[in-house]
């Protein structure tokens, strides 16, 4: 289980600790595809949900934190969007329809829990639907521009390729960014970045 009171108390902040842009890979990847479906785990407080809602995308949202869903309801009603947001955590989400893309941003899960995410979302793709990652490698363990502190809770490409084994990889990829995403992600910072296609 994700440490769901730890999250409640960091979103009591009453700004939005990651900012209102989207993040930078999933929307310059989303805006290369033809809007659809989306689901975007862990979406925290709204941010890439409303772009991607703005953006024409059909956008289903969840997140353990209900501080985290109250903050992005606020956040979509102040710029009349439309976004369908739930409460879960993602070892019981249970969804009926599949999605033409997933966006998970920052999200880290223990390794076997997130392997069992993995199967789970590639269940939710439709065929041909696009799968886009951006998380924390190991390397950012030494550093001060967010992420998790237990190496737990980080996995290698190799692993993700793994895990995502039926999906075909277009892009995998350790990189050097600098986030400008709020006040708990700023500054230069070491990432995967996965797109991949079912
Ligand atoms: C670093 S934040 C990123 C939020 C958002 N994706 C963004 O880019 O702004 C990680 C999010 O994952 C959520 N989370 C962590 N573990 C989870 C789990 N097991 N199930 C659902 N959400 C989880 C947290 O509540 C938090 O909102």
């Amino acid at each position: 289980m994700s440490n769901h009171s730890g999250w409640d108390k960091r979103y009591s902040n009453p700004d939005f600790i990651y900012g209102t842009e989207p993040n930078k890979y999933l929307c310059n990847t989303l805006k290369n595809l033809k809007p659809g479906s989306l689901l975007l785990p862990g979406e925290g407080e709204g941010r890439n949900a409303l772009w991607a809602a703005k953006h024409g995308w059909d956008v289903t949202a969840f997140d353990s934190s209900s501080v985290a869903q109250q903050k992005a309801l606020n956040l979509f009603k102040q710029h009349s969007v439309n976004v369908s947001y739930l409460i879960t955590d993602i070892q019981n989400l249970t969804l009926s329809e599949q999605f033409n893309a997933i966006g998970m941003v920052f999200v880290h899960l223990e390794r076997s829990m997130f392997a069992q995410a993995a199967k789970k979302l590639t269940g939710l793709l439709k065929p041909n639907g696009h799968l886009i990652i951006e998380m924390f490698n190991q390397n950012q363990l030494h550093l001060n521009s967010g992420g998790p502190k237990n190496p737990n809770f980080f996995v290698t490409p190799r692993e993700l390729k793994t895990m995502f084994n039926s999906l075909t990889i277009i892009e995998l990829k350790n990189e050097e960014v600098y986030l400008d995403e709020g006040p708990l992600h700023q500054g230069k910072a070491m990432v995967i970045r996965m797109h991949a296609v079912k």
